[in-house]
């Protein structure tokens, strides 16, 4: 009898497996990176067949590492790095050109004429998003229009568009299935948020022809089954699927409206259920689907900083003050305080709720007894700062206080940022037992859609491992708020 699920997290730079038994346990995991690709400054691409191959390793040795026959596995679920866009001949599968990622910036003009136009007011209320290159809808303009032939032969409905779920869906099933899951969708600002299906207004006005959209489907339902992939076996069924910031507010247990997680990973990533209407924000949040099961919606507000983890890794590589991006902790409590050094970490501009792309990393307040460890220090406190945006913003939109924040993502063994963030923010942060929350995620919905009734034990994995309360006093806080506010007014762009 099968027993096991396997979730895929394809995820911006590396691609993981987990081996997952009906009692909740990850039996076997391997994380394989790959290639990032550079052609100009601003533009980032992945290679699909990379993306695939590092895909079938991390399987494989998934498999191998939790002794587990690929027969035994009930079902895939699937999460993965959204917005990245990749265009495929229907008929051969090969892509025809590379996938342009989430962080390619190469398509900002093409938006700022859409906002300079008065786009904006219409492409929010429709699909919840603000206009900007993160999300796939222009991108996938761009590659029809620079790939020779593109357009001509999307029209004749020779392409297929999908983010990376549907990418590998279209892998798994031998090229049987073309699907994307609604969460995906619901990040390509092409997807009407009410009526979860692609919206003909604006496939018209980003010139997206009808003919490349992937069908929408659920979030736990089964969407089809393996076949000819050689590595595992014809017949599991895929039966989850959701992007990754879903997927880890699904494996965090935030099944509540007003349940609220952040995960730290190169960016960081809030995300709060706002549970079954699409509220607006007006505060520089964009609302996206959680989840859909068994046909219920569930909305959730989400901000998303683009640079937290990734602002760690510049302290290692940009200025060589640690070795190893671990070793910021040991750093930064050298020093009781950052000593009113303020770091704004917006390297790559600023995202939610400024969304200002030619925002620049500003540092203030130096002095000559400024040391690399106030740096380190100022470093965490700014990736606090910038997620205690994204929550008081959810706090205005919501009009419900974020009491206590789930956190997940490999930053989150750093006690101190725990604790600067339930200091700066107000809020009681839970770790989790297993802070693997977006793999945890996928398997859970498979289980969900396979009917694999047993998992329920994987949501008690979503067991709080550490709390950490509020300890700072309010004067305290209070100036360190004031400097950042500061700090981000002059790393702003335009006022
Ligand atoms: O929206 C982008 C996000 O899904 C990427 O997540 O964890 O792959 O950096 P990650």
């Amino acid at each position: 009898m099968a027993k096991y699920v396997l979730a895929i997290d394809q995820g911006t730079t590396g691609s993981t497996a987990l081996v997952v038994s009906l009692d909740g346990k990850t039996v076997g995991r391997h994380n394989t990176e790959f290639p990032q690709h550079f052609p100009k400054p601003g533009w980032v691409e992945h290679e699909p067949r990379e993306i695939w191959a590092s895909v079938v390793t991390s399987v494989n040795q998934a498999l191998a590492a939790a002794k587990v026959d690929p027969k035994d596995i009930a079902a895939i679920g699937i999460t993965n790095q959204r917005e990245t866009t990749v265009l495929w001949d229907r008929a051969t599968g090969e892509p025809i050109a590379r996938a342009i990622v989430w962080q390619c910036r190469r398509t900002a003009d093409v938006c700022d004429r859409l906002k300079a136009d008065g786009h904006e007011p219409r492409v929010r209320e429709r699909t919840g998003l603000v206009i900007d290159a993160y999300f796939s809808g222009t991108k996938i303009a761009w590659l029809l229009d620079h790939v020779e032939g593109a357009r001509a032969r999307a029209e004749k409905g020779e392409l297929a568009f999908g983010t990376i779920d549907a990418y590998l869906v279209h892998r798994l099933t031998g090229g049987a299935v073309h699907a994307t899951d609604v969460t995906n969708a619901s990040r390509t600002m092409l997807m009407n948020l009410a009526r979860i299906e692609w919206d003909p207004e604006l496939c018209k006005l980003l010139r997206v022809p009808a003919s490349v959209l992937p069908k929408i489907v659920g979030s736990a339902e089964v969407v089809g089954t393996t076949r000819g992939v050689g590595f595992l076996p014809d017949g599991i069924p895929i039966a989850g699927i959701a992007g990754d910031q879903q997927a880890a507010l699904f494996g965090q247990a935030c099944f509540g409206e007003g349940d609220a997680k952040c995960t730290y990973g190169t960016g960081a990533f809030a995300l709060m259920n706002i549970g079954p209407r699409p509220l607006f924000s007006t505060h520089g949040l964009v609302t996206t689907v959680a989840w859909r099961i068994g046909g219920e919606v569930t909305y959730a507000f989400e901000g998303s900083a683009f640079i937290a983890g990734a602002a760690v890794q510049w302290l290692r590589d940009g200025l060589g003050i640690i070795r190893h991006a671990k070793d910021v902790e040991e750093l930064a409590r050298k020093v009781e305080s950052s000593d009113g050094v303020a770091f704004v970490p917006a390297l790559a501009g600023l995202g939610a709720p400024y969304w200002d792309q030619g925002a620049r990393g500003t540092i203030v307040g130096l002095t000559r007894g400024t040391t690399a460890a106030h740096l380190a220090r100022a470093t965490l406190e700014g990736i606090a700062f910038e997620v205690w945006d994204l929550l008081e913003a959810m706090t205005k939109d919501a009009k419900r206080e974020v009491v206590r924040l789930r956190v997940d993502g490999g930053a989150v063994q750093n006690d101190l940022l725990m604790q600067l963030q339930a200091d700066i923010a107000q809020v009681t942060v839970e770790r989790p037992l297993d802070i693997e929350s977006t793999g945890r995620g996928a398997a859970m919905l498979a289980a969900v859609g396979a009917g694999l009734t047993e998992m329920s034990a994987l949501t008690a994995l979503a067991k709080v491992e550490t709390q950490f309360a509020p300890k700072v006093g309010q004067p305290e806080r209070a100036a360190m708020l004031s400097r950042w506010k500061d700090a981000v007014g002059r790393a702003r762009s335009k006022a």
